[in-house]
């Protein structure tokens, strides 16, 4: 394997010569840069990124962790960063913990020994114990999207609560009072914080949310799919559906035009997220929108931060959602008289 002393032969200069052209340290004649330049193409030389590390104690590498790539929120969001990391000099080794803490643990493992200089990581659940073995090691970390709030550490998160609450505004200001929510996992502290916003909403309009109009979904299609089925046979006369998340919502209009109800014609559903395949879909998805480039590049902002040495007292931002409105809500068929709407 060529080292840097091969290309120092070459190029007729010394190793810190060699040294100063790779890493900018020091001004170096453009035409003895020209020649090192030369002998570098020339002999095909690789720098050892581990060795280079060591000496500036920096990969220019940052993890990223999500609980599913194959979701379009989170391959939104991880392509965001990934973009805006290399704006910034940062390369990003993604992980995907399919939704599971042993992984979770696994990976951060690898990115602890691969000496990244930060971790941005979306937990799998409420309780990203993993976050220990970080902060033991010194690792600047940034929590993004799932709340871990008992951690002291920056988190970047959207307003889930007002999001859900802003979602069943929408539905009553359309007329419709028999209205379900398709959750997802519990341990998902987005879900449960825009159900939470939901059932304030309705609470305050004296509209009942019974145990059966609440279904615990998984954030995956079928999930949507699935609800379907149980809401139609567990409560009657349902006139909209909020989903916590876009997979759902879509698996659900799916769901309902196949046993023969249009959307919204004969039953509204709004999302969360705001995914590229919700406005293709048809009808097209009515549904909160995630600030995703900010959440991406306020992560990366106080991440690198961090990085920089940083030690400001943890940060912890709660980024507004923001409604779409597209074509999967109506009024219900029969609209209550409008005094009566909240
Ligand atoms: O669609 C996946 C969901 O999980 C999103 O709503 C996002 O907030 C993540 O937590």
């Amino acid at each position: 394997m060529t080292t840097i002393r091969d290309v120092a032969k070459q190029a007729g200069v010394s190793v810190s010569t060699v040294s100063h052209v790779l890493n900018g340290t020091r001004f170096v004649e453009p035409s003895t840069e020209a020649r090192v330049r030369t002998a570098i193409s020339a002999l095909n030389y690789r720098p050892n990124s581990i060795a280079r590390s060591l000496r500036r104690r920096s990969t220019s590498t940052i993890g990223l962790l999500v609980p599913d790539n194959s979701n379009p929120f989170f391959a939104e969001v991880a392509r965001l960063i990934e973009d805006i990391g290399f704006e910034h000099g940062y390369n990003v080794i993604l992980c995907n913990s399919d939704g599971l803490p042993a992984r979770e643990a696994a990976y951060i493992d690898v990115l602890l020994s691969k000496q990244v200089d930060g971790l941005l990581t979306i937990s799998a659940g409420n309780h990203p114990d993993f976050l220990d073995a970080v902060l033991k090691a010194g690792m600047p970390v940034v929590v993004v999207d799932r709340a871990a709030d008992e951690w002291p550490v920056d988190q970047v998160l959207v307003d889930n609560e007002t999001g859900g609450y802003v979602a069943a505004r929408y539905l009553m200001g359309l007329g419709h009072q028999r209205i379900a929510c398709i959750a997802g996992p519990r341990a998902a502290t987005p879900s449960a914080r825009r159900l939470v916003g939901f059932r304030r909403a309705l609470d305050e309009a004296g509209i009942a949310l019974p145990d059966v109009a609440v279904f615990g979904g998984d954030f995956h299609y079928n999930g949507g799919v699935l609800a379907v089925k149980a809401l139609l046979d567990q409560y009657p006369g349902l006139t909209a559906v909020f989903a916590t998340n876009d997979r759902m919502a879509l698996g659900a209009i799916s769901a309902l035009q196949r046993a023969g109800l249009r959307v919204p014609a004969d039953l509204s559903v709004i999302g969360f997220d705001n995914i590229p395949q919700s406005a293709a879909f048809f009808p097209a998805l009515t549904t909160i929108a995630q600030p995703v480039e900010a959440l991406a590049r306020e992560s990366l902002r106080l991440l690198i931060e961090r990085i920089n040495g940083s030690a400001a007292a943890p940060t912890r931002l709660n980024l507004e959602t923001q409604l779409i409105e597209r074509e999967s809500c109506a009024a219900p068929a029969v609209a209550l008289p409008a005094r009566e709407r909240p």
